[in-house]
């Protein structure tokens, strides 16, 4: 017997391999993802894997796939959970869960394992995504199931001489890959308690006084193609904006938030690339969407951003969304220029050939082409209804 683990190579996933190999006498194959998180070289995680008694480890490289398919998507949906999360882990779920089962079936594995816990949202993501891509395959998470608590696995991790570090040095529940990086537990757990600047990576403080950064984004049916005419891969813009939006502290979040399980949580987020994206982005549909095909997307991209969050990246609905969403990016291409500066992106310049914004049309000068005769009489059939209805309040409530 086999079972396939989603390794991140820290201590509870490290532990996994020789608790499940124990508990159930199954080969550990162990699947690290490689989405963009940089840190440790993924080549020793993957020794470390093996050192910990699997009998197979991969490292996948991600990236691209992850920024193209998951991430971009996002972009063009303008996704914030909750008006304000960019859906960092929510995103890279669903593409681990692909890769788990597609080395499930190359190794002949009858199972899947992560490393989750039971409060959390990513149990619910990588279960409800394995389920949608291979109803066949069990699923494990000894975490929440077998009663391998944190103090358990520090032991467990010593008496087996285990390769890795025990000792609870980082209180942090850290999860980061190229779209951004999410911190949880620790002294954030009470939520009067401010982040501190120890906390961040990905940015600088925002408050350190530095020269501002301006920035040309070309965006071709919403996907970013050029950072200051140097063409792209949707990653090296995302990483691009990760360097240059991080150094001007841009994409700090601090939010307390729904989780899919029914607890509120606080989350500390950094995301420069992200933010500085959907900021151009949205921009760039301001000018060249119409408005109501503008305001119902906005509705969309809200109710795309939920469904992703509550691990329904593989679900009909998405994927209806998705297709609504691809449709309205027709048009979206043209450059925005931004200023990035004090921890804010703040689009300065636009033009684009699809624009909708005409000068003759929107000018308070004599050139104007716009017939203001027209307004006078779409005034008044605009808030006929609103009129008629008020003169009934007068008239019942006897004024
Ligand atoms: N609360 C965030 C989310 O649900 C972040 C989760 C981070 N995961 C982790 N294992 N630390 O997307
Ligand atoms: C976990 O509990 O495994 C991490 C937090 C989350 O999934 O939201």
């Amino acid at each position: 017997q086999r079972i396939v683990l989603a390794y991140s190579g820290g201590l509870d996933t490290s532990v996994a391999i020789g608790w499940l190999a124990h508990a159930t006498g199954a080969e550990i194959i162990c699947v690290a993802g490689d989405v963009g998180q940089g840190g440790e070289d993924m080549e020793i995680i993957r020794q470390r894997a093996l050192a910990c008694g699997a009998v197979e480890a991969v490292v996948a490289d991600m990236r691209d796939e992850f920024a193209d398919e998951y991430c971009l998507p996002a972009l063009q949906a303008n996704a914030l959970y909750m008006d304000t999360y960019p859906l960092v882990s929510s995103l890279s779920r669903p593409v681990i869960a692909k890769h788990l089962v597609q080395a499930a079936r190359e190794f002949g594995a009858d199972t899947v394992a992560h490393g989750c816990t039971g409060l959390g949202n990513d149990q619910v993501r990588f279960e409800v995504s394995i389920g949608a891509l291979a109803p066949d395959l069990k699923i494990l998470a000894p975490v929440r199931d077998s009663g391998m608590s944190r103090d358990k696995a520090i032991i467990f991790a010593e008496e087996k001489e285990l390769p890795i570090e025990t000792t609870r040095s980082n209180p942090y529940s850290i999860d980061q890959n190229v779209w951004g990086r999410a911190v949880e537990t620790g002294f954030l757990e009470d939520i009067w308690n401010a982040p501190i600047e120890d906390l961040y990576s990905y940015t600088q403080n925002p408050d350190t006084p530095r020269d501002p950064d301006e920035v040309t984004i070309r965006f071709e049916a919403g996907v970013p193609v050029a950072i200051d005419g140097k063409q792209v891969s949707v990653l090296q813009a995302i990483e691009e904006l990760n360097r240059r939006a991080g150094a001007q502290g841009i994409g700090r979040i601090d939010m307390v938030e729904d989780r899919v399980v029914g607890i509120k949580s606080r989350e500390v987020y950094e995301a420069p690339g992200a933010m500085a994206l959907i900021t151009a982005h949205r921009e760039l549909e301001n000018v060249t969407l119409e408005r109501e095909q503008a305001r119902f997307k906005r509705q969309v991209g809200a109710r795309w951003s939920e469904l992703v969050y509550d691990g329904l990246w593989y679900s009909p609905l998405k994927q209806s969304l998705d297709a609504f969403i691809a449709d309205t990016q027709r048009y979206v291409s043209g450059e925005i220029r931004m200023v990035l500066h004090g921890g804010r992106a703040v689009p300065t310049g636009r033009r684009s050939d699809a624009s909708l914004y005409d000068y003759h049309l929107a000018t308070y000068d004599a050139e104007s082409t716009f017939d203001q005769s027209l307004a006078k009489g779409f005034v008044r059939l605009w808030g006929l209804n609103i009129k008629t209805a008020a003169a009934r309040d007068q008239r019942l409530s006897g004024d």
